[in-house]
Parts: C-alpha cells; structure tokens; sequence
C-alpha cells in the first residue's frame, strides 16, 4: 500500500460530493465508511477478487501489482485502483459512483407476526404511600412490598433490580404523588418511571447480519412493530464473508471490527428513536440475533475459535446484559438479551427464525431455509429439529468471486433483444453497469 503523505483531506463523488479530513493515516475503505459509503471488499481486503474498484479523479497513485494483473489497461489509466491497496492522499478525489457499494435493506415482515407477539414483561403502577418507607430497608424492598401486595410477584420471590432500575429510583423515589410505573418480569425489575402511559415504554430488536443490520422499534406492551431502520455492517471493510473476518480479526484485534459494529447499533437506534419522536430514556430492553461471529463481535468476545477445527464458539446458552457491557455507549442501560447459539456456524438468527415460524411446536415436517452470506437450514420433523449451515455468499452475494458481483446498484438484472437486433440491458437502481 502507498503510504507517503502527510496530510488526509478526501472528496468521494458518489455522485454527489462526500468530503472528509482525517488526522491520521486512514484506508481508503474506513475513509468512506467514516462517510456513510460502504464499499464491498468480497475478499477482506486480500488484493485477489479486484472488485474493489474506485476511480482516482485526478493523479491516481502508482499501481501495486495487483493491479497490473488484476485491471486492464484501459481502466489503469482512466484511473481506477483497488480501493484495498491504498490509502488516502491529501486531496484526493475518488469517484465511488461506479464502485460496488452496499445498499442496505432488510425487512422485518409484517408489522404484528402472529402467535409471537407476545409481551415479556410486565407494567405495574404501584404506589409508595401503600407502603411505609419507614419501616423498609431500601426503596427496592419498598417496591418488592408493593408489587407483592398488589399480587403482581408472587410473595415468596426476592426481586432482582437491574442498574437501570437502581438509577431510576435514585430519581424518582421522593416524587410528590409517590405513584410509579415498575416494569418487571417474575424475578426482575429493568426500570422504574413516574407514572407514565404503557404504550410510551420501547423495545428494539435487532438482527445483525453479516452483510446488513437492522434495528426495528417495538412498543413493549403489546409488541407492535413501529419502524425499522438498517445500515450496511460496517465490518464490510474487512471482508465479505466470515471467514475473511476471522481471518483480519487475528491480524487487526478484536476491538476494530467489534467497535464499528457496536457503533453502528447505537447509531441506528439513535436513527429509529429519533424519526418516532421516542426518548431514548424510554427504550427498556433490546434482543439481538445474528450468527455466531457476529455476536462474538458485538459482544467484544474473540471469534477466534469459530475460525478453525473443531470450530466451536465461546459460548453457546442465551444470555442477557445491559447495554454498557457490551460497550454500547446510547444503549447504556437497556437490557440486552441474546438468543441462544445452536452450533459454532448456526446462529441466534436461526433460533429466532424457528420460533417465529413455531417449529419448536408440533406440527407437520417443516424446512426452513435462510438464504444469507451464511446459509442455514433448520428441519422440523418427528419432534426433533435439525440444523446446518454453509457459506452462501460464494453463490447468492458474490463473496470472493472473480466474474459478477453482488445484487446492487449497478448489476445487469435484465437483458432483452429488441426486434431489430439491439440489445436492451437495464440495471439496478438503472446506476451504470458495473461488476
Ligand atoms: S481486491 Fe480489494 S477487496 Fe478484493
């Protein structure tokens, strides 16, 4: 890689203008991921798949050898390059709207899916003056007496209080009409409000993908689907597939790609909060589903052992933790729950899955299929469920392949002969044929 200047203004035209100054030696991938574009690298960056292709505007740097094998003569000298093999130069203009880049979409489905809805928690008001402060030993004893007397807990139960729900007592405890709104399970308290409308207290789900993320706001108290923001998974600079990942992980560290990935869970829920119109203060609890790697990187844990025989993950029971743990800076205090891992390649994605198409109930066989970078297939039969899972990107995404490319802008998705011989081609978001 060309690494020989000092200083780190760059424009992407993508085509509208991107401008960035970095302080530091930055790639040219982070560069434009630091400004929302995401370019693929199908091979993490390894110089051997050539398809991650921009355009230098002007002065493009000398050539790695890579290039001289990997692009043609013609496009050396129109000057594109391998964004992979270089950094940014002061000054540098580079045209990505001809480049593959990540468009991310993802779809929870409908708004309500039936027979899952079905709320995890509990919204009690209770009032303080039911109970003598007096005679409690803390405000938590306070408020276990009170859940008990209203037979909202059963009597023989000691309650556990989240964090979270020890700062909001620490708030609310002397407010004037001592009424409150407890949220709660059979064992748990997660939060304490001042008295507050039940369909004002969120929920989010997220599905992390290795390819796309996506953040869907849900009201808790009967579980309806508000919105849904995604992003592109900004660990796309370090390869397509999991496997290129493990592989930079052990070169890189864990930290630089949990770290851009953890950031970009907060920036969506940030997004989602903010287009509702919904305090974040009022966000409780949080389930996160995604394969194995990309829960092992979420959570700060090394995926090293996924990445070679007998490939088995750290951990493999559902678990839950606040925000802050798992280093979520605006999620601090919601309450995260993870799903559990089936095996060290078939994740929490694939359990969420089968509970929503109930294949943990009886029923006739069933076959779930879930085409992603990863593939998964799950069968329901004879009371027992099966599971495997294959790389897919290869054949569905155009992971580490040297002819085509992904189903984004700029694909060849149709082609027709017209009567008198031309030929009709038309692409994805009719962007310029690209791959
Ligand atoms: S050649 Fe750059 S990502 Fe493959």
């Amino acid at each position: 890689m060309s690494l020989d200047t000092p200083s780190f203004r760059v424009t992407f035209l993508t085509p509208e203008k991107k401008a960035g100054e970095f302080r530091e030696a930055i790639s040219v991938g982070d560069a434009a991921a630091a400004l929302g574009i995401f370019l693929e690298f199908p091979c993490g960056g390894q110089g051997t798949c050539g398809k991650c292709r921009v355009r230098y505007v002007l002065n493009p740097p000398e050539l790695s050898p890579e290039e001289v094998s990997l692009l043609n003569e013609s496009q050396r000298e129109m000057g594109w390059r391998l964004a992979c093999r270089h950094y940014i130069r002061d000054q540098d203009i580079i045209d990505v709207s001809n480049s593959v880049v990540s468009a991310a979409s993802k779809d929870f489905g409908p708004p309500t899916l039936e027979g899952i809805s079905r709320p995890r928690f509990a919204f009690s008001q209770i009032d303080l003056s039911d109970v003598e402060l007096g005679v409690s030993r803390s405000l938590e004893d306070a408020i276990e007496r009170a859940l008990k007397l209203k037979g909202q807990v059963s009597s023989d139960v000691v309650l556990r209080f989240s964090l979270a729900a020890r700062r909001d007592l620490g708030r609310v405890w002397n407010i004037p009409q001592k009424k409150l709104l407890v949220v709660h399970d059979d064992a748990h308290v997660f939060r304490v409000f001042p008295p507050s409308d039940t369909n004002e207290i969120y929920g989010l789900a997220f599905d992390l993908g290795t390819t796309t993320l996506a953040c869907a706001l849900v009201r808790l108290a009967d579980g309806k689907l508000l919105d849904c923001e995604t992003a592109a998974n900004p660990q796309l600079v370090f390869g397509g597939d999991i496997i290129s990942r493990i592989t930079k992980t052990e070169e890189v560290g864990t930290a630089a790609l949990s770290d851009p990935l953890r950031e970009a869970v907060d920036r969506m829920a940030e997004c989602v909060c903010e287009r509702n119109r919904v305090s974040p203060d009022t966000l409780v609890a949080a389930a996160a589903v995604g394969n194995p790697f990309i829960l092992h990187s979420f959570c700060g844990v090394s995926p090293l052992s996924l990445g070679s025989a007998p490939f088995v993950p750290v951990w493999k029971q559902g678990s839950a933790f606040c925000g802050a743990e798992a280093g979520l800076r605006k999620l601090a205090d919601v309450r995260f729950v993870l799903l559990p891992l089936i095996e060290g390649h078939v994740g929490a994605d694939a359990v969420a899955a089968a509970l929503a198409l109930g294949m943990d109930r009886d029923g006739p066989p069933r076959l779930l299929i879930d085409l992603g970078t990863n593939c998964e297939v799950l069968l329901s039969a004879n009371n027992e469920l099966w599971a495997t899972s294959a790389a897919a990107g290869p054949a569905f995404e155009g992971g580490s392949i040297t002819c085509g490319m992904r189903a984004v802008a700029g694909a060849i998705d149709r082609v027709a002969l017209s009567q008198d011989g031309s030929l009709f081609v038309h692409t994805i978001s009719e962007a310029p044929p690209a791959g």
